[in-house]
């Protein structure tokens, strides 16, 4: 493990060095959180796009501007976080991993499980920190839930919903070559935006036993590959089950809601409307008793620009960040670390994995006792159905 660094002559740490790698739409929110923390340097920008990392370097007072990875890694740096498009995340976190160089990478970590082990196995023997960017954990509210959980305020959860209905146009797929391709984003509304909610959902209810799934292309078939609409059924290691519908179609689109209900009956919903804003608790029920806040706050646009999206990111990003170099210099776990970052990967990965064979895809099994339907009363029921 690289040794957190310190002057040569006092006991102060060292600035640590940062490069960053991709200068597109999230760029600026990795840039501006290390640029206010103490003893952190951002030395270096790269992108493939030369121009483009000069610019960015030079609009925010940037030593270093270079354009292949390469380059940046000669620059001795301590932390290399990676901003470019998804199935890329690999060779730049193989190549900072090879440098000795710790890798904070954005979502998703890989579009496949191999390229996502390869990297954490490479982090791992490299003796570098490997951290991804979730930074919806850093909800004061999503990190309220995860206490009433872990308190047993809910028992133990056994339900949970998940809908992510969504707004983009077309001109949001085409602004940037990769988007909605299976080869350069890897997936759709589930592995770019989706992917965020599937982790807290996964974080509240623990490991996946198996997952069903359905894909669709509802508004943007022309201009896609990828699916724009999703729905899973989830059943998890505890018992628990959860449903998930996600879709980039909805207009206006009604936000995020993540609902968990626990084993006494008690229920308690997180929010995040208009998409960007803080996610905020907006239904407690529990004893009989339930203290709801307006999902919807009034005169708010539901249909959010990406920029504004992004910029309203910002301070769960600065979050993050100080943890993950926190975590770089005292030696402590990433918060969201590669190997939990596959957790939410796997889960998408299978709801594509159900869509294809039209088959449910075991993980684990689940370990509680399951309600089953009794053949006898099965062959009467389905035969009415069918009728
Ligand atoms: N955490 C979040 O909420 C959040 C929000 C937006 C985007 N993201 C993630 O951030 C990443 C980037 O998204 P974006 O919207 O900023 O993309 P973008 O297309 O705006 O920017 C990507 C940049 O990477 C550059 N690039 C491509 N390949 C490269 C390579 N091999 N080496 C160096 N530069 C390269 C491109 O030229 C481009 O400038 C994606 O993984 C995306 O899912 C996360």
């Amino acid at each position: 493990m690289p040794t957190p660094p310190r002057t040569a002559t006092t006991d102060a740490p060292r600035a640590l060095r940062v490069g960053i790698v991709g200068c597109g739409n999230i760029s600026a929110n990795h840039l501006e959180a290390f640029q206010a923390l103490d003893s952190v340097t951002v030395a270096a920008l790269c992108d493939v796009d030369g121009a483009r990392a000069a610019a960015m370097a030079a609009e925010y007072s940037v030593e270093h501007a270079v354009d292949s990875v390469e380059r940046l890694l000669e620059l001795g740096l301590d932390i290399v976080s990676v901003c470019t498009p998804h199935p890329t995340h690999q060779q730049v976190v193989l190549a900072a991993a090879a440098a000795g160089v710790h890798v904070l990478c954005e979502k998703p970590i890989a579009v496949d499980v191999p390229a996502a082990e390869q990297m954490v196995q490479a982090c791992a023997e490299a003796g570098v920190k490997l951290g991804v960017l979730f930074q919806r954990r850093f909800w004061p509210a999503a990190a309220e839930l995860r206490a009433q959980i872990d308190s047993g305020a809910l028992g133990t959860p056994v339900l949970g919903q998940v809908s992510v209905l969504l707004h983009r146009e077309h001109e949001y797929y085409s602004a940037a070559g990769w988007r909605g391709t299976w080869a350069a984003d890897g997936g759709g509304v589930l592995m770019t935006q989706a992917i965020h909610y599937l982790d807290l959902l996964q974080w509240y209810l623990g490991d996946v036993a198996r997952v069903q799934g359905e894909v669709n292309t509802y508004k943007h078939g022309e201009h896609i590959e990828v699916e724009d609409s999703a729905t899973a059924l989830i059943t998890f290691t505890s018992g628990a089950m959860a449903t998930v519908l996600a879709s980039t179609s909805a207009d206006p689109a009604l936000g995020v809601q993540i609902r968990i209900t626990g084993s006494n009956g008690a229920s308690a919903e997180l929010s995040e409307f208009p998409e960007g804003s803080d996610g905020r608790l907006t239904l407690q029920a529990s004893e009989h008793k339930i203290a709801a806040r307006p999902v919807h706050p009034a005169g708010v646009d539901a249909n959010v620009e990406l920029s504004r999206i992004n910029g309203a990111l910002k301070d769960h990003h600065r979050a993050q960040i100080t943890q993950f170099v926190a975590a770089v210099r005292e030696d402590l776990e990433p918060a969201v670390t590669g190997r939990e970052a596959l957790k939410s990967l796997r889960i998408l990965l299978a709801v594509y994995e159900s869509a294809r064979t039209g088959r449910p895809v075991d993980f684990a099994p689940a370990s509680n006792q399951r309600t089953i339907v009794p053949p006898s009363v099965a062959d009467r029921l389905y035969t009415t159905a069918r009728a």
